[in-house]
Order: structure tokens, then C-alpha cells, then sequence
């Protein structure tokens, strides 16, 4: 029988929240029809192109550029200086980028300053539920995003997968800083390396022959495909917290979605793709998203690897105690198809601790129950749901300890 023991939970925890922020992912065959209209995007009118076929061309022209110029190595150090919004640019930085640089970061004319503000004020309001459900919902999600699967185990950063955990951290922390979007911000400087580093991606992938080989695309990360990925982030977190009955006053829960629109627009995804309310958001997400999840062999092995928190987490033997956890947390989130998928056991004592538990844990929380009116696993396991809250969170906090700088990939897996 597993013994729940408090270090043990919230290392893992933590750890899976991380990974949370940083998931995502595409199936095996992953292609539904885009039928979704222009009019309910932010930009409210389009050609109505199926983004399937839509990349980023400007930014893979350049980006394409300089690694077949060999430069992107020294690039990428002088990007490491580049850390605030509103920062002069580096000036070793070759000229075709800076002026590259200085358009992606201007922001959208319809970004609204007053709902990031309200979306700032959100996250740290629920900055505990956003973890868990960024490492748990989001995160463990994409492993059943086929296309994101097979990208993410087949590029630089698939050969190692704390190093990546850590720097898609990154965004998840920036996004719910107050000045995020600010001139003193990092939310800006993450997007536009993230794109240059998705259209290193689009540039070296094609030429792994492990990823030709499964891939059911000739170019990656199209922008189909990150609509998707972007889905498996904040709307499917909105639709857990809706579903754990958190209350969210409707102009937060608005301005959550603003943070992520605009997060949308800078990392090179066109204004006529971007849904302007959650009801459009829920729409898109039921074509593109539902449809596509699927099992593949590079998303069970991903799976794996984030589960095992034991091999990234230091210091210890925790691999008894925690995959249960985190495996049963994983089937209460994504429910049994998904968690069958992945192969997660069936863990009888911690599937039903999280069946029984979690919601009536959350109106306790939320001072809508008292806890003696609670189910006796509440009680019984308050501190560890508890703690699996404050460690998910944490972890994405982590992002502001240390210097991350997400950088221009320059190969692929080898392995
Ligand atoms: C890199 C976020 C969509 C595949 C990154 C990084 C971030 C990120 C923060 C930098 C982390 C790192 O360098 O390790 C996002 C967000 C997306 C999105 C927020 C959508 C809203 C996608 C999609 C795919 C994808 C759709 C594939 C289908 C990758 C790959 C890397 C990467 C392969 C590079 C890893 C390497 O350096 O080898 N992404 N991404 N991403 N992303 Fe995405």
C-alpha cells in the first residue's frame, strides 16, 4: 500500500506542476477540419485559410538564415543579454534580427491595459490552482497531442527533459507576473525567443530522420498546431477550475483569457486564428483539440518521463510514493481514456482519495464548506492537497530564481 509521507508528495508535487506549464503536444493522425469562422477571433475578420497550412514565414525565413549561416550560437549568446521588454537590443545581434525583434515586440493594438492588470490580480488569487492545473491538465495533455509529442521527443530539447521543463517554466511564471507586458517585464522577451525558437524548430526537424519517419506533417508546428497547444493551456485550465466550482468573477476570468490572447499574438500566431471570448474559445478547442488526442509511442515514453519525477527530481528514492500520486492525480484531471493511453495504472487508495476528495477539498478552501461537513478523506488528506497545491505552484515560481534564457535550437534529438 503506498504511504502518503509529506516530503514525497510535495517534491513530486512540484515537480509536475512545472512540467505542467511547459507541456504540450499533437496525435498520430491529428487533423480536423478547420471550419471555425474569422469572426469570432480578436482580429473579427480573416481569409478564413485553414491554419494547417499557415506557419510563420517571416520568422522561419530568417531564422532558417542563420543557421544554415552557422551564426546562431553566437546569436543565441547575445539573446542571453536581452531579458527586458522594453530593454535596447544587444547590439552584436545580426541587423535582419534586431529589426525582426523590434516589430515582434510591439504589442497588439487591441491588447487592453487595464485586463492585464485584472489578469494579474487573478493570478495571484488562484496562482495554486493555476499550477496544478498548468502540470496536470495542461502539461500531462500534451503527451496526447500527437504532433506536439513527436516534436517535442524528437528536437534538441527532447534529449533533455528537466532543462526544457525548466525553461517552458518560464512562461507559465511570466505570464501571471504584474508587468508582464511592461517595459520592465520578461512576458515579451519569452514570447519572441519562444518563436525563434519554434522557427528553429520548423527549420531543423524536417531533417531528423526519427521525425520524418512518424511525422504525418512536412513542416512542423503550423498555426494549427499551436492553436491546439494553446487550447491545452488556458482553455482547458478555465474549463477544470469551472468544473471544480472555484468561483471566478467573470471580468477575471475574461482577463485570464486576455493574458493568454495576447500571449498568442506574440508568439507569431495571426489575430484571425485567436478567439475573442472563452465561448469561442470552447468552440475552437471542441474541433481542433477534442478531436485530435491520441495515444503515440513518443507520448507514453513523455508521459513516463513526467511521472517519474523520481529521475528529475534530486535526492531520492521517491518513485514508490510519488508515481501513484501523481498517476492517479493524472486519471482524476484527464479522465480514464487519456490516463489508459498512457499507460497509468489504476491506483485504488490515491484514484479514489482524488475522486472523493478533491472538489469538497476545494469548497473548504474556498470557505464554502466547513471542514467537519466534509468527506473524512478531506480531512485525512487536507495537508497533501494542500501541498500539491503549493508545491505546482512553486515550481512555476521558480521561473524568477534563476537566469533561463529559451534559445534557437541548433539540431535535434540524436537519439
Ligand atoms: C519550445 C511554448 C506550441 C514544440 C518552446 C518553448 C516554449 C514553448 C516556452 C521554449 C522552451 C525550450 O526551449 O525548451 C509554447 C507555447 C505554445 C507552443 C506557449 C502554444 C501556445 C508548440 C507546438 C509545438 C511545439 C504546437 C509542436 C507541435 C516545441 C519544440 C520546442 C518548443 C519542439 C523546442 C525545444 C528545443 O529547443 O528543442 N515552446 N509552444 N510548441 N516548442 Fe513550443
Amino acid at each position: 500500500m503506498e504511504n502518503p509521507n509529506r516530503r514525497n508528495v510535495l517534491v513530486t508535487g512540484g515537480a509536475l506542476g512545472a512540467l505542467g506549464a511547459l507541456t504540450m503536444a499533437a496525435p498520430a493522425n491529428a487533423s480536423a477540419l478547420w471550419t471555425w469562422s474569422p469572426k469570432g477571433s480578436v482580429a473579427g475578420d480573416g481569409t478564413g485559410a485553414d491554419p494547417k497550412g499557415v506557419w510563420d514565414p517571416e520568422a522561419d525565413e530568417l531564422v532558417a538564415s542563420l543557421l544554415d549561416a552557422g551564426v546562431v550560437p553566437d546569436v543565441n549568446k547575445e539573446l542571453r543579454k536581452w531579458t527586458k521588454n522594453g530593454q535596447t537590443l544587444p547590439s552584436g545581434l545580426p541587423s535582419e534580427l534586431r529589426q525582426f525583434i523590434e516589430r515582434a515586440r510591439q504589442m497588439p493594438s487591441w491588447a487592453d491595459e487595464g485586463k492585464l492588470a485584472t489578469a494579474f490580480e487573478f493570478n495571484e488569487k488562484r496562482g495554486l490552482y493555476l499550477g496544478v492545473t498548468y502540470g496536470f491538465a495542461s502539461g500531462m495533455m500534451s503527451t496526447v497531442i500527437p504532433r506536439e509529442a513527436r516534436a517535442v521527443y524528437y528536437s534538441k530539447g527532447g534529449a533533455d527533459m528537466r532543462d526544457r521543463i525548466t525553461k517552458t517554466a518560464k512562461l507559465g511564471y511570466d505570464i501571471g507576473t504584474e508587468n508582464a507586458y511592461a517595459d520592465n517585464g520578461e512576458m515579451i522577451v519569452t514570447c519572441v525567443k519562444t518563436r525563434l525558437a519554434h522557427a528553429g524548430v520548423r527549420h531543423l526537424l524536417p531533417k531528423s530522420p526519427h521525425w520524418t519517419k512518424v511525422a504525418d506533417e512536412e513542416k512542423p508546428i503550423s498555426q494549427a498546431d499551436m492553436m491546439v497547444t494553446w487550447h491545452s493551456l488556458p482553455t482547458t485550465v478555465m474549463q477544470n477550475l469551472v468544473k471544480w466550482k472555484v468561483p471566478i468573477p467573470a471580468n477575471e476570468s475574461a482577463a485570464f483569457l486576455h493574458s493568454w490572447q495576447v500571449c498568442a499574438h506574440m508568439l507569431g500566431i495571426k489575430d484571425e486564428y485567436i478567439p475573442n471570448s472563452w465561448d469561442e474559445a470552447n468552440a475552437q478547442a471542441k474541433q481542433v483539440l477534442d478531436p485530435i488526442l491520441a495515444p503515440t509511442p513518443e507520448g507514453i515514453k513523455l508521459a513516463d518521463m513526467l511521472l517519474n519525477l523520481a529521475t528529475i527530481v534530486p535526492g531520492g528514492p521517491l518513485k514508490y510514493v510519488t508515481r501513484p500520486i501523481l498517476g492517479a492525480l493524472t486519471r482524476y484531471v484527464l479522465g480514464d481514456q487519456i490516463a489508459n493511453w498512457l499507460k497509468i495504472p489504476r491506483y485504488p487508495l490515491w484514484d479514489t482519495v482524488f475522486q472523493v476528495g478533491w472538489e469538497p477539498f476545494i469548497r473548504v478552501r474556498e470557505g464554502l464548506l466547513e471542514l467537519d461537513r466534509a468527506p473524512g478523506v478531506v480531512k485525512q488528506f487536507y495537508w497533501m492537497f494542500d501541498e500539491l497545491l503549493r508545491l505546482a505552484a512553486l515550481l512555476v515560481l521558480s521561473g524568477a530564481n534563476f537566469p533561463i534564457s529559451i534559445e534557437i535550437p541548433t539540431g535535434n534529438n540524436p537519439n
